[in-house]
């Protein structure tokens, strides 16, 4: 039986992604397309309603987004979101203007129409989010009015017997006190969804799904230890066993333990069904960034290197038929909706291998967001520590040495970052901030050390807010933990003789240092 569908049109607004995650905290499963999406394949996908988003254009202008008619008339029901909502009355025979008044942030509306399906529940005055300058002033005929504002005539309207309803405000946004009531009410009540999705019945059919894709192929997953990468390995793991070999490159550059703790639970005495290879490279790494400075450069080798590595080894496997990647559904909605499926390079190591033959690749967490990828993970009986591990990039504490790498410098910055990591979880602070490291500067400074003057370097303290890691506020850490960090790090971490941090935000700096 085909599960529920809701298909989120995107008419090119900004909170595509946020409309389709409302709608999975429903329960219902959602996909965002682009308007281009044609109609003869949303009838194939048979959803049972669509939404269409904001935009930030005009519906009058021809270079506008629009969408055939006939979308009004399939019999699905519809819901339009500020543009979308613009869209619909303009497609329906209603007519579009320039409001008087642009309304644009926290705004009241009074709901007309209490017995509407859509404000089912909702009060009668409630806070709600606009942001548009064109309106809908004159609703299509057969439709009717269901909540105005002081400035919006229209802020709402439905023709309910086709089941097509229309906002000008964002109920997606947390700002629009009851948006999420409405949103509800229109995917379970007037679509008729069950609201059965969720993670569980998300790993079973992913598991069936690629056990029937796969048959008795080989397939080969890069693992880095970081959650997407895990989740993927275990999910396939579960569908084809021994089939699945995952390759986990040790560069020399991850967190003190971290090889050992990922091989703990991915390797032969670990959890799951399936083949290990650890590639203790480090020695190799540290061999090619001898000498090399520049953060660009650095990258580089790092990114290369790993393609080497993992080309070895898929040859010594041979003929392998998949290969395995961790992307997310926001991965995918950034490299642009609309166009053919973007093979992203692998997030950890910055390209895929060009050489190696591969049939084709998975990306068994394609539409899947971060939340719900842990959520899997949790299913899947990954451990907690992994799945809510926070982001670690790819070339690893390459980034966060500045200058040159030295075997003595990533000692240096492992014992500093595992002490400050182990205070602030002591501190009960760790879930409370997107990330938070320790960087090595390439600071030598003068220090006193029993009678001793030393001239060593300085270590900085990095730990920020961010919700979406494009920008970012320096957290606020309490002096008393920072003060214990920086004792522990200057008693107990040879080489360093100071300890600074890092108030930053981003921008003007990076979160990382390189
Ligand atoms: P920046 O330093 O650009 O970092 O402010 C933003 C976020 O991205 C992570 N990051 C990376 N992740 N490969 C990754 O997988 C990389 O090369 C890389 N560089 C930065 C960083 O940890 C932060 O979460």
């Amino acid at each position: 039986m085909q599960r529920d569908l809701i298909i989120v049109l995107d008419f090119g607004g900004q909170y595509n992604q946020l409309i389709a995650r409302r709608v999975r905290e429903c329960s219902v499963y959602a996909e965002v397309h682009s308007y281009t999406l044609p109609l003869e394949k949303i009838r194939e996908m048979n959803p049972k309603g669509i939404i269409f988003t904001g935009g930030p254009n005009s519906v009058y202008d021809e270079t506008s987004p629009h969408y055939t008619r006939e979308i009004c008339s399939l019999g699905i029901p519809i819901l339009g979101i500020c543009y979308g909502s613009q869209l619909m009355a303009w497609m329906e025979g209603g007519s579009v203007a320039s409001a008087p008044v642009s309304e644009y942030g926290h705004t009241e509306v009074e709901i007309d129409d209490r017995a509407d399906a859509l404000f089912k529940g909702v009060s009668a005055r409630t806070a709600v989010w606009m942001s548009h300058t064109d309106y809908i002033d004159r609703v299509p005929e057969g439709f009717h009015i269901t909540a105005h504002t002081k400035d919006c005539p229209a802020a709402a309207m439905s023709c309910p017997e086709r089941k097509l309803y229309a906002v000008q405000f964002h109920p997606e946004v947390m700002h629009t006190k009851e948006g999420q009531v409405m949103l509800r009410n229109f995917v379970i009540h007037v679509c008729g969804c069950c609201g059965d999705w969720k993670m569980g019945s998300f790993v079973e059919q992913s598991v069936r799904q690629l056990r029937e894709k796969i048959g008795g192929g080989k397939v080969l997953c890069a693992l880095s230890g970081g959650v997407d990468s895990s989740v993927a390995a275990v999910l396939l793991s579960r569908a084809v066993g021994r089939q699945l070999t995952c390759v986990f490159v040790d560069h020399g550059l991850l967190r003190k333990n971290e090889g050992d703790e990922v091989e703990a639970v991915f390797g032969p005495n670990g959890h799951y069904e399936l083949n290990f290879i650890r590639v203790n490279a480090q020695q190799r790494y540290y061999d090619r960034l001898k000498g090399v400075t520049d953060p660009e450069e650095k990258r580089k080798i790092i990114g290369e290197e790993f393609i080497r590595i993992f080309e070895e080894e898929a040859r010594k496997i041979g003929a392998v038929d998949y290969l395995v990647q961790g992307t997310i559904y926001p991965d995918v909605i950034e490299s642009g909706l609309g166009k053919s499926a973007v093979i992203k390079s692998h997030h950890n190591v910055g390209g895929l291998p060009d050489v190696v033959d591969f049939k084709e690749i998975i990306e068994p967490l394609r539409m899947l967001f971060k939340d719900e990828v842990r959520k899997a993970g949790l299913e899947l009986g990954i451990p907690e520590y992994l799945v809510f591990r926070q982001p670690f990039p790819g070339p690893g504490l390459g980034v966060r040495i500045v200058g040159e790498i030295t075997a003595e410098k990533v000692r240096i910055v492992q014992d500093a970052d595992a002490i400050y990591r182990e205070e602030i979880v002591k501190a009960g602070l760790d879930r409370t901030m997107g990330q938070y490291f320790a960087a090595l500067t390439n600071m030598r400074s003068v220090g006193v050390m029993g009678d001793f003057r030393t001239y060593d370097y300085a270590v900085a303290l990095r730990a920020v807010n961010t919700s979406d890691f494009m920008t970012a506020d320096a957290a606020q850490i309490p002096w008393e933990v920072l003060a214990r960090v920086t004792n522990r790090i200057v008693n107990e971490v040879k080489g360093v003789n100071r300890v600074l941090y890092d108030c930053t935000g981003k921008p003007p700096a990076t979160i990382e240092y390189e």
